[in-house]
């Protein structure tokens, strides 16, 4: 399944308002699609709408923005059916909610975990539940935002990575099932993008984390958007921005070959702290 023209489509991006999910918005509206953003935040919803309706298109574009908590799947359902009914029905659903808090496993709350597994897999269960009528008759598109974590699981990242492995699984059977409807799925699986999450992130990042990632350098959110849309133009299932494209080449063909280079950064860091 390949999305051909995004002008005229009804794009609803969940996640909207920051980071990944905004520029993935502001390429859309450049492309003629109408928007509507989903998130918890009112006052970012607000600026991120601003931002968005700069980059129209032509003036029939439609832009607006609901609240919506993902994690809480009676608020979904009912937060969706009013934008089907005041909007329109979705041809696209774009799923970036998300964030990583990474940590030493015995600093992770059961809280936490509970949260991440609630915000990447039933999180955007729930946005597909509630849509998948909608994308089945217009013959729709979703595409998760996953992240490199989503198929190598990193020093540091034990709830995340749980979380979007869990999150590659059930695309990953989506597509499947949905191919035979007229369905597309992709899943995009972004290597460390410069946005406010990633901010966030990096505010309790253990070392051995940070020295883990830090070969794989930091994308711009516009870059890592762009190749979210072309992947979708393609038909590709999974979207690897930048060098998450030689990562998952290694991981598929060479596991053993990532464990050892993380290791070796983590021995490295040990060792200078040792010597220090
Ligand atoms: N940045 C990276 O380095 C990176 C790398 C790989 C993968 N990713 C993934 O890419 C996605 C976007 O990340 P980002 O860096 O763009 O993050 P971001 O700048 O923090 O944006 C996250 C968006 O999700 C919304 N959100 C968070 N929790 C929500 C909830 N429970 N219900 C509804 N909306 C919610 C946020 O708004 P509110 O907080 O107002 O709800 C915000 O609009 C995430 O899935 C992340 O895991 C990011």
């Amino acid at each position: 399944m390949k999305i051909k023209d995004f002008e005229g489509k009804n794009v609803y991006v969940v996640g909207g308002s920051s980071g990944i999910g905004l520029s993935a918005a502001e390429i859309l509206a450049q492309r003629g699609s109408n928007v509507i953003l989903f998130a918890r935040g009112r006052e970012r919803l607000e600026e991120a709408l601003e931002k968005v309706t700069a980059r129209r298109k032509n003036e029939s574009q439609r832009f607006t923005f609901k609240q919506l908590d993902i994690s809480d799947h009676e608020e979904v359902e009912k937060v969706m059916a009013e934008a089907v009914e005041g909007f329109g029905p979705p041809d696209i659903l774009i799923n970036s909610a998300g964030r990583a808090l990474p940590d030493y496993f015995e600093n992770i709350s059961y809280e936490q975990l509970d949260e991440s597994m609630k915000l990447h897999l039933y999180g955007n269960w729930n946005t597909i539940k509630a849509l998948l009528p909608h994308l089945k008759q217009r013959r729709g598109y979703i595409t998760n935002v996953c992240s490199v974590v989503g198929f190598v699981g990193p020093f540091g990242y034990t709830d995340y990575a749980a979380s979007k492995f869990a999150l590659m699984g059930l695309t990953e059977a989506l597509r499947s099932e949905l191919k035979p409807c007229g369905v597309g799925v992709s899943i995009l699986c972004p290597p460390d993008t410069d946005t406010p999450g990633f901010e966030v992130e990096n505010r309790n990042k253990p070392p051995e984390t940070a020295a883990v990632s830090e070969g794989g350098g930091l994308m711009r959110p516009e870059r890592v958007a762009q190749a979210l849309i072309k992947g979708m133009e393609k038909g590709k299932f999974v979207i690897t921005p930048g060098s998450a494209k030689m990562i998952y080449v290694l991981k598929r063909h060479f596991p053993w070959l990532v464990d050892y280079v993380m290791d070796r950064e983590i021995r490295k860091l040990r060792k200078g702290k040792a010597a220090s």
